[in-house]
């Protein structure tokens, strides 16, 4: 069955081109972005690589670790990284699974097997410092994903974990809110020292609270 928001993510323990990682262990305490790839030596794949590495610190200072994966071995990752580096620009900065036993890719659900029955989709899991299941996405393999996207959920996350709002469409880092229609206008008051302006009385927009 495939994971759903909310849920654990598996703990595993997997070969990778930075040796062997058990997940949970080797993402303790932080954010991880959980991603696969359809093939080594492939062309949408290599551009993926190359601009997330270059998003290192961005994962950084969100306290975000990234872990890619393929059904390809860790000694053919290894040969590809070079690729990657000469076509991106960008040495690849973090762990790469060779899952050839599809053990993780079946933990995650990540081979479909009506979009192709041996190899990984594009999946993103955004896994929290409590290991549950925050953002699924899967893409196909013919489209390269947005990782900026993925550093703006990130950003949405982490703020609305910590304060009583939600993001509007296509919100990003200092942009104004949306107070939770969960709180009273009173208690908005008392929370949000900026005010807010009631559009609707379910529709109430306040400045980034933690800015
Ligand atoms: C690619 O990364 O370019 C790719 C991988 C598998 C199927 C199609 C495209």
């Amino acid at each position: 069955m495939s994971l759903r928001l909310g849920d654990i993510a598996p703990d595993f323990t997997a070969d990778t081109t930075e040796g062997e990682i058990s997940f949970h262990d080797w993402k303790s305490g932080s954010w991880a972005v959980l991603f696969s790839h359809p093939k080594d030596f492939t062309p949408v794949c290599t551009t993926e690589l190359g601009y997330t590495a270059k998003l290192k610190e961005e994962f950084a200072t969100r306290n975000a670790k990234v872990l890619a994966l393929s059904v390809d071995s860790v000694a053919d990752h290894k040969n590809w990284v070079g690729d990657i580096e000469e076509t991106q620009g960008q040495a690849v900065n973090f762990p790469i699974i060779g899952d050839t036993d599809r053990a993780v890719a079946t933990l995650y659900d990540m081979i479909h097997p009506n979009a192709n029955d041996t190899l990984t989709v594009r999946s993103v899991f955004v896994i929290d410092p409590n290991n549950k299941v925050r953002l699924t996405i899967t893409y196909p393999a013919s489209t390269g994903r947005n990782f900026d996207e993925i550093l703006r959920v990130l950003d949405s996350l982490q703020l609305t974990d910590g304060y009583k709002v939600a993001t509007p469409v296509n919100w990003k880092h200092g942009e104004d809110v949306i107070v939770v229609p969960a709180l009273s206008d009173e208690e908005a008051t008392a929370l949000f020292p900026a005010g807010f302006e009631k559009k609707k009385p379910y529709l109430r927009i306040t400045k980034q609270p933690n800015l």
